[in-house]
């Protein structure tokens, strides 16, 4: 039984085989094979979601577990219980593994030493998310056929980002080519060491131009003096999409902030992969869940 808690320290035969399982699971046109029939998976989200909440579900629906659902703003959390507590509650129920959602950083690994059934990260602050990157690299496997020497742009608010940081840890894992750009606000300067800071022009040129979410709720106040200006430098306009060389596929974990990273009518641009980016999802997570359980 295999926790994930973030992909910094996963071998690139570990990452091969989960998206090698998720082609697997994506092959199948059952909409339920029960193979997790009778395991039960608690989804404890303490920070808000929808791709990620719902494409586990969907995942662990589709292996025939039992689904239980945690939101951190209908429980006693509103009380003051701790994440230990509540975590270490559902697993006194009977849990066989946990899908977790957290706000604060540096919490993950040690709760995950204090409970003992396996736990899979859905995103902890700025650090880690390693479905959403692992479902990135499958679209740009599944896309491009190897990860090996493909060209990726990872533009935006990298400082908020647990997207960049898993994806930079994975796609350098596979062999890729990962270049950053940001404004020197939302850059984070120990990233560097890893990948070098270019200037957008070119980070456009790329095989594969991701672009982030300004993510304003973990902005300080006033980090986003702009949005006009940060879109005129730093946006995926309806103009640089239109120079994008043709086999570029264009990129975003979403939620988007239209108008302001990315345009309105890039989001479903031809090159565009966002809405296959979600719908990958689901077999990442049948891999994901399935390794945790069986
Ligand atoms: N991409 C992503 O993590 O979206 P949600 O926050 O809606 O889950």
């Amino acid at each position: 039984e295999h926790s994930l808690l973030g992909l910094k320290d996963l071998s690139a035969s570990e990452i091969g085989s989960i998206l090698d399982r998720a082609a697997y699971w994506e092959s199948r046109s059952e909409k339920v094979i029960p193979v997790l029939k009778d395991r039960f998976v608690a989804n404890m989200f303490f920070e808000n979601s929808t791709r990620t909440r719902f494409s586990f579900e969907m995942a662990e629906k589709r292996l025939g577990a039992q689904v239980l659902n945690f939101a951190a703003a209908v429980s006693s959390v509103e009380k003051g219980e701790s994440i230990y507590d509540t975590v270490r509650t559902l697993e006194s129920m009977g849990i066989d593994a946990g899908v977790i959602r957290l706000k604060p950083v540096g919490v993950l690994a040690e709760l995950a030493s204090r409970i003992s059934v396996p736990l899979v990260n859905a995103g902890d602050g700025n650090n880690e998310h390693p479905t959403q990157a692992l479902l990135d690299l499958y679209t740009m496997k599944k896309h491009f056929g190897e990860l090996k020497g493909l060209k990726v742009s990872i533009i935006g608010d990298i400082k908020h980002s647990r997207v960049a940081r898993s994806n930079l840890w994975a796609l350098q894992a596979m062999g890729a080519e990962v270049k950053l750009c940001a404004p020197e606000s939302m850059q984070a300067p120990e990233l560097g060491r890893y990948a070098p800071y270019v200037p957008m022009d070119e980070a456009l040129c790329a095989d594969v131009v991701m672009m982030l979410r300004v993510q304003l709720e973990r902005h300080a106040e006033g980090l986003l003096k702009s949005p006009d200006q940060y879109r005129l430098q730093y946006g995926l306009t309806e103009e640089r999409a239109a120079k994008l060389a043709p086999h570029v596929i264009i990129m975003h974990p979403a939620p988007v902030n239209r108008n302001v990273e990315i345009d309105d009518a890039v989001v479903e641009h031809p090159q565009s992969r966002i809405f296959t980016q979600m719908a990958n999802g689901v077999p990442i997570r049948m891999a994901v869940m399935e390794r945790a359980l069986k």
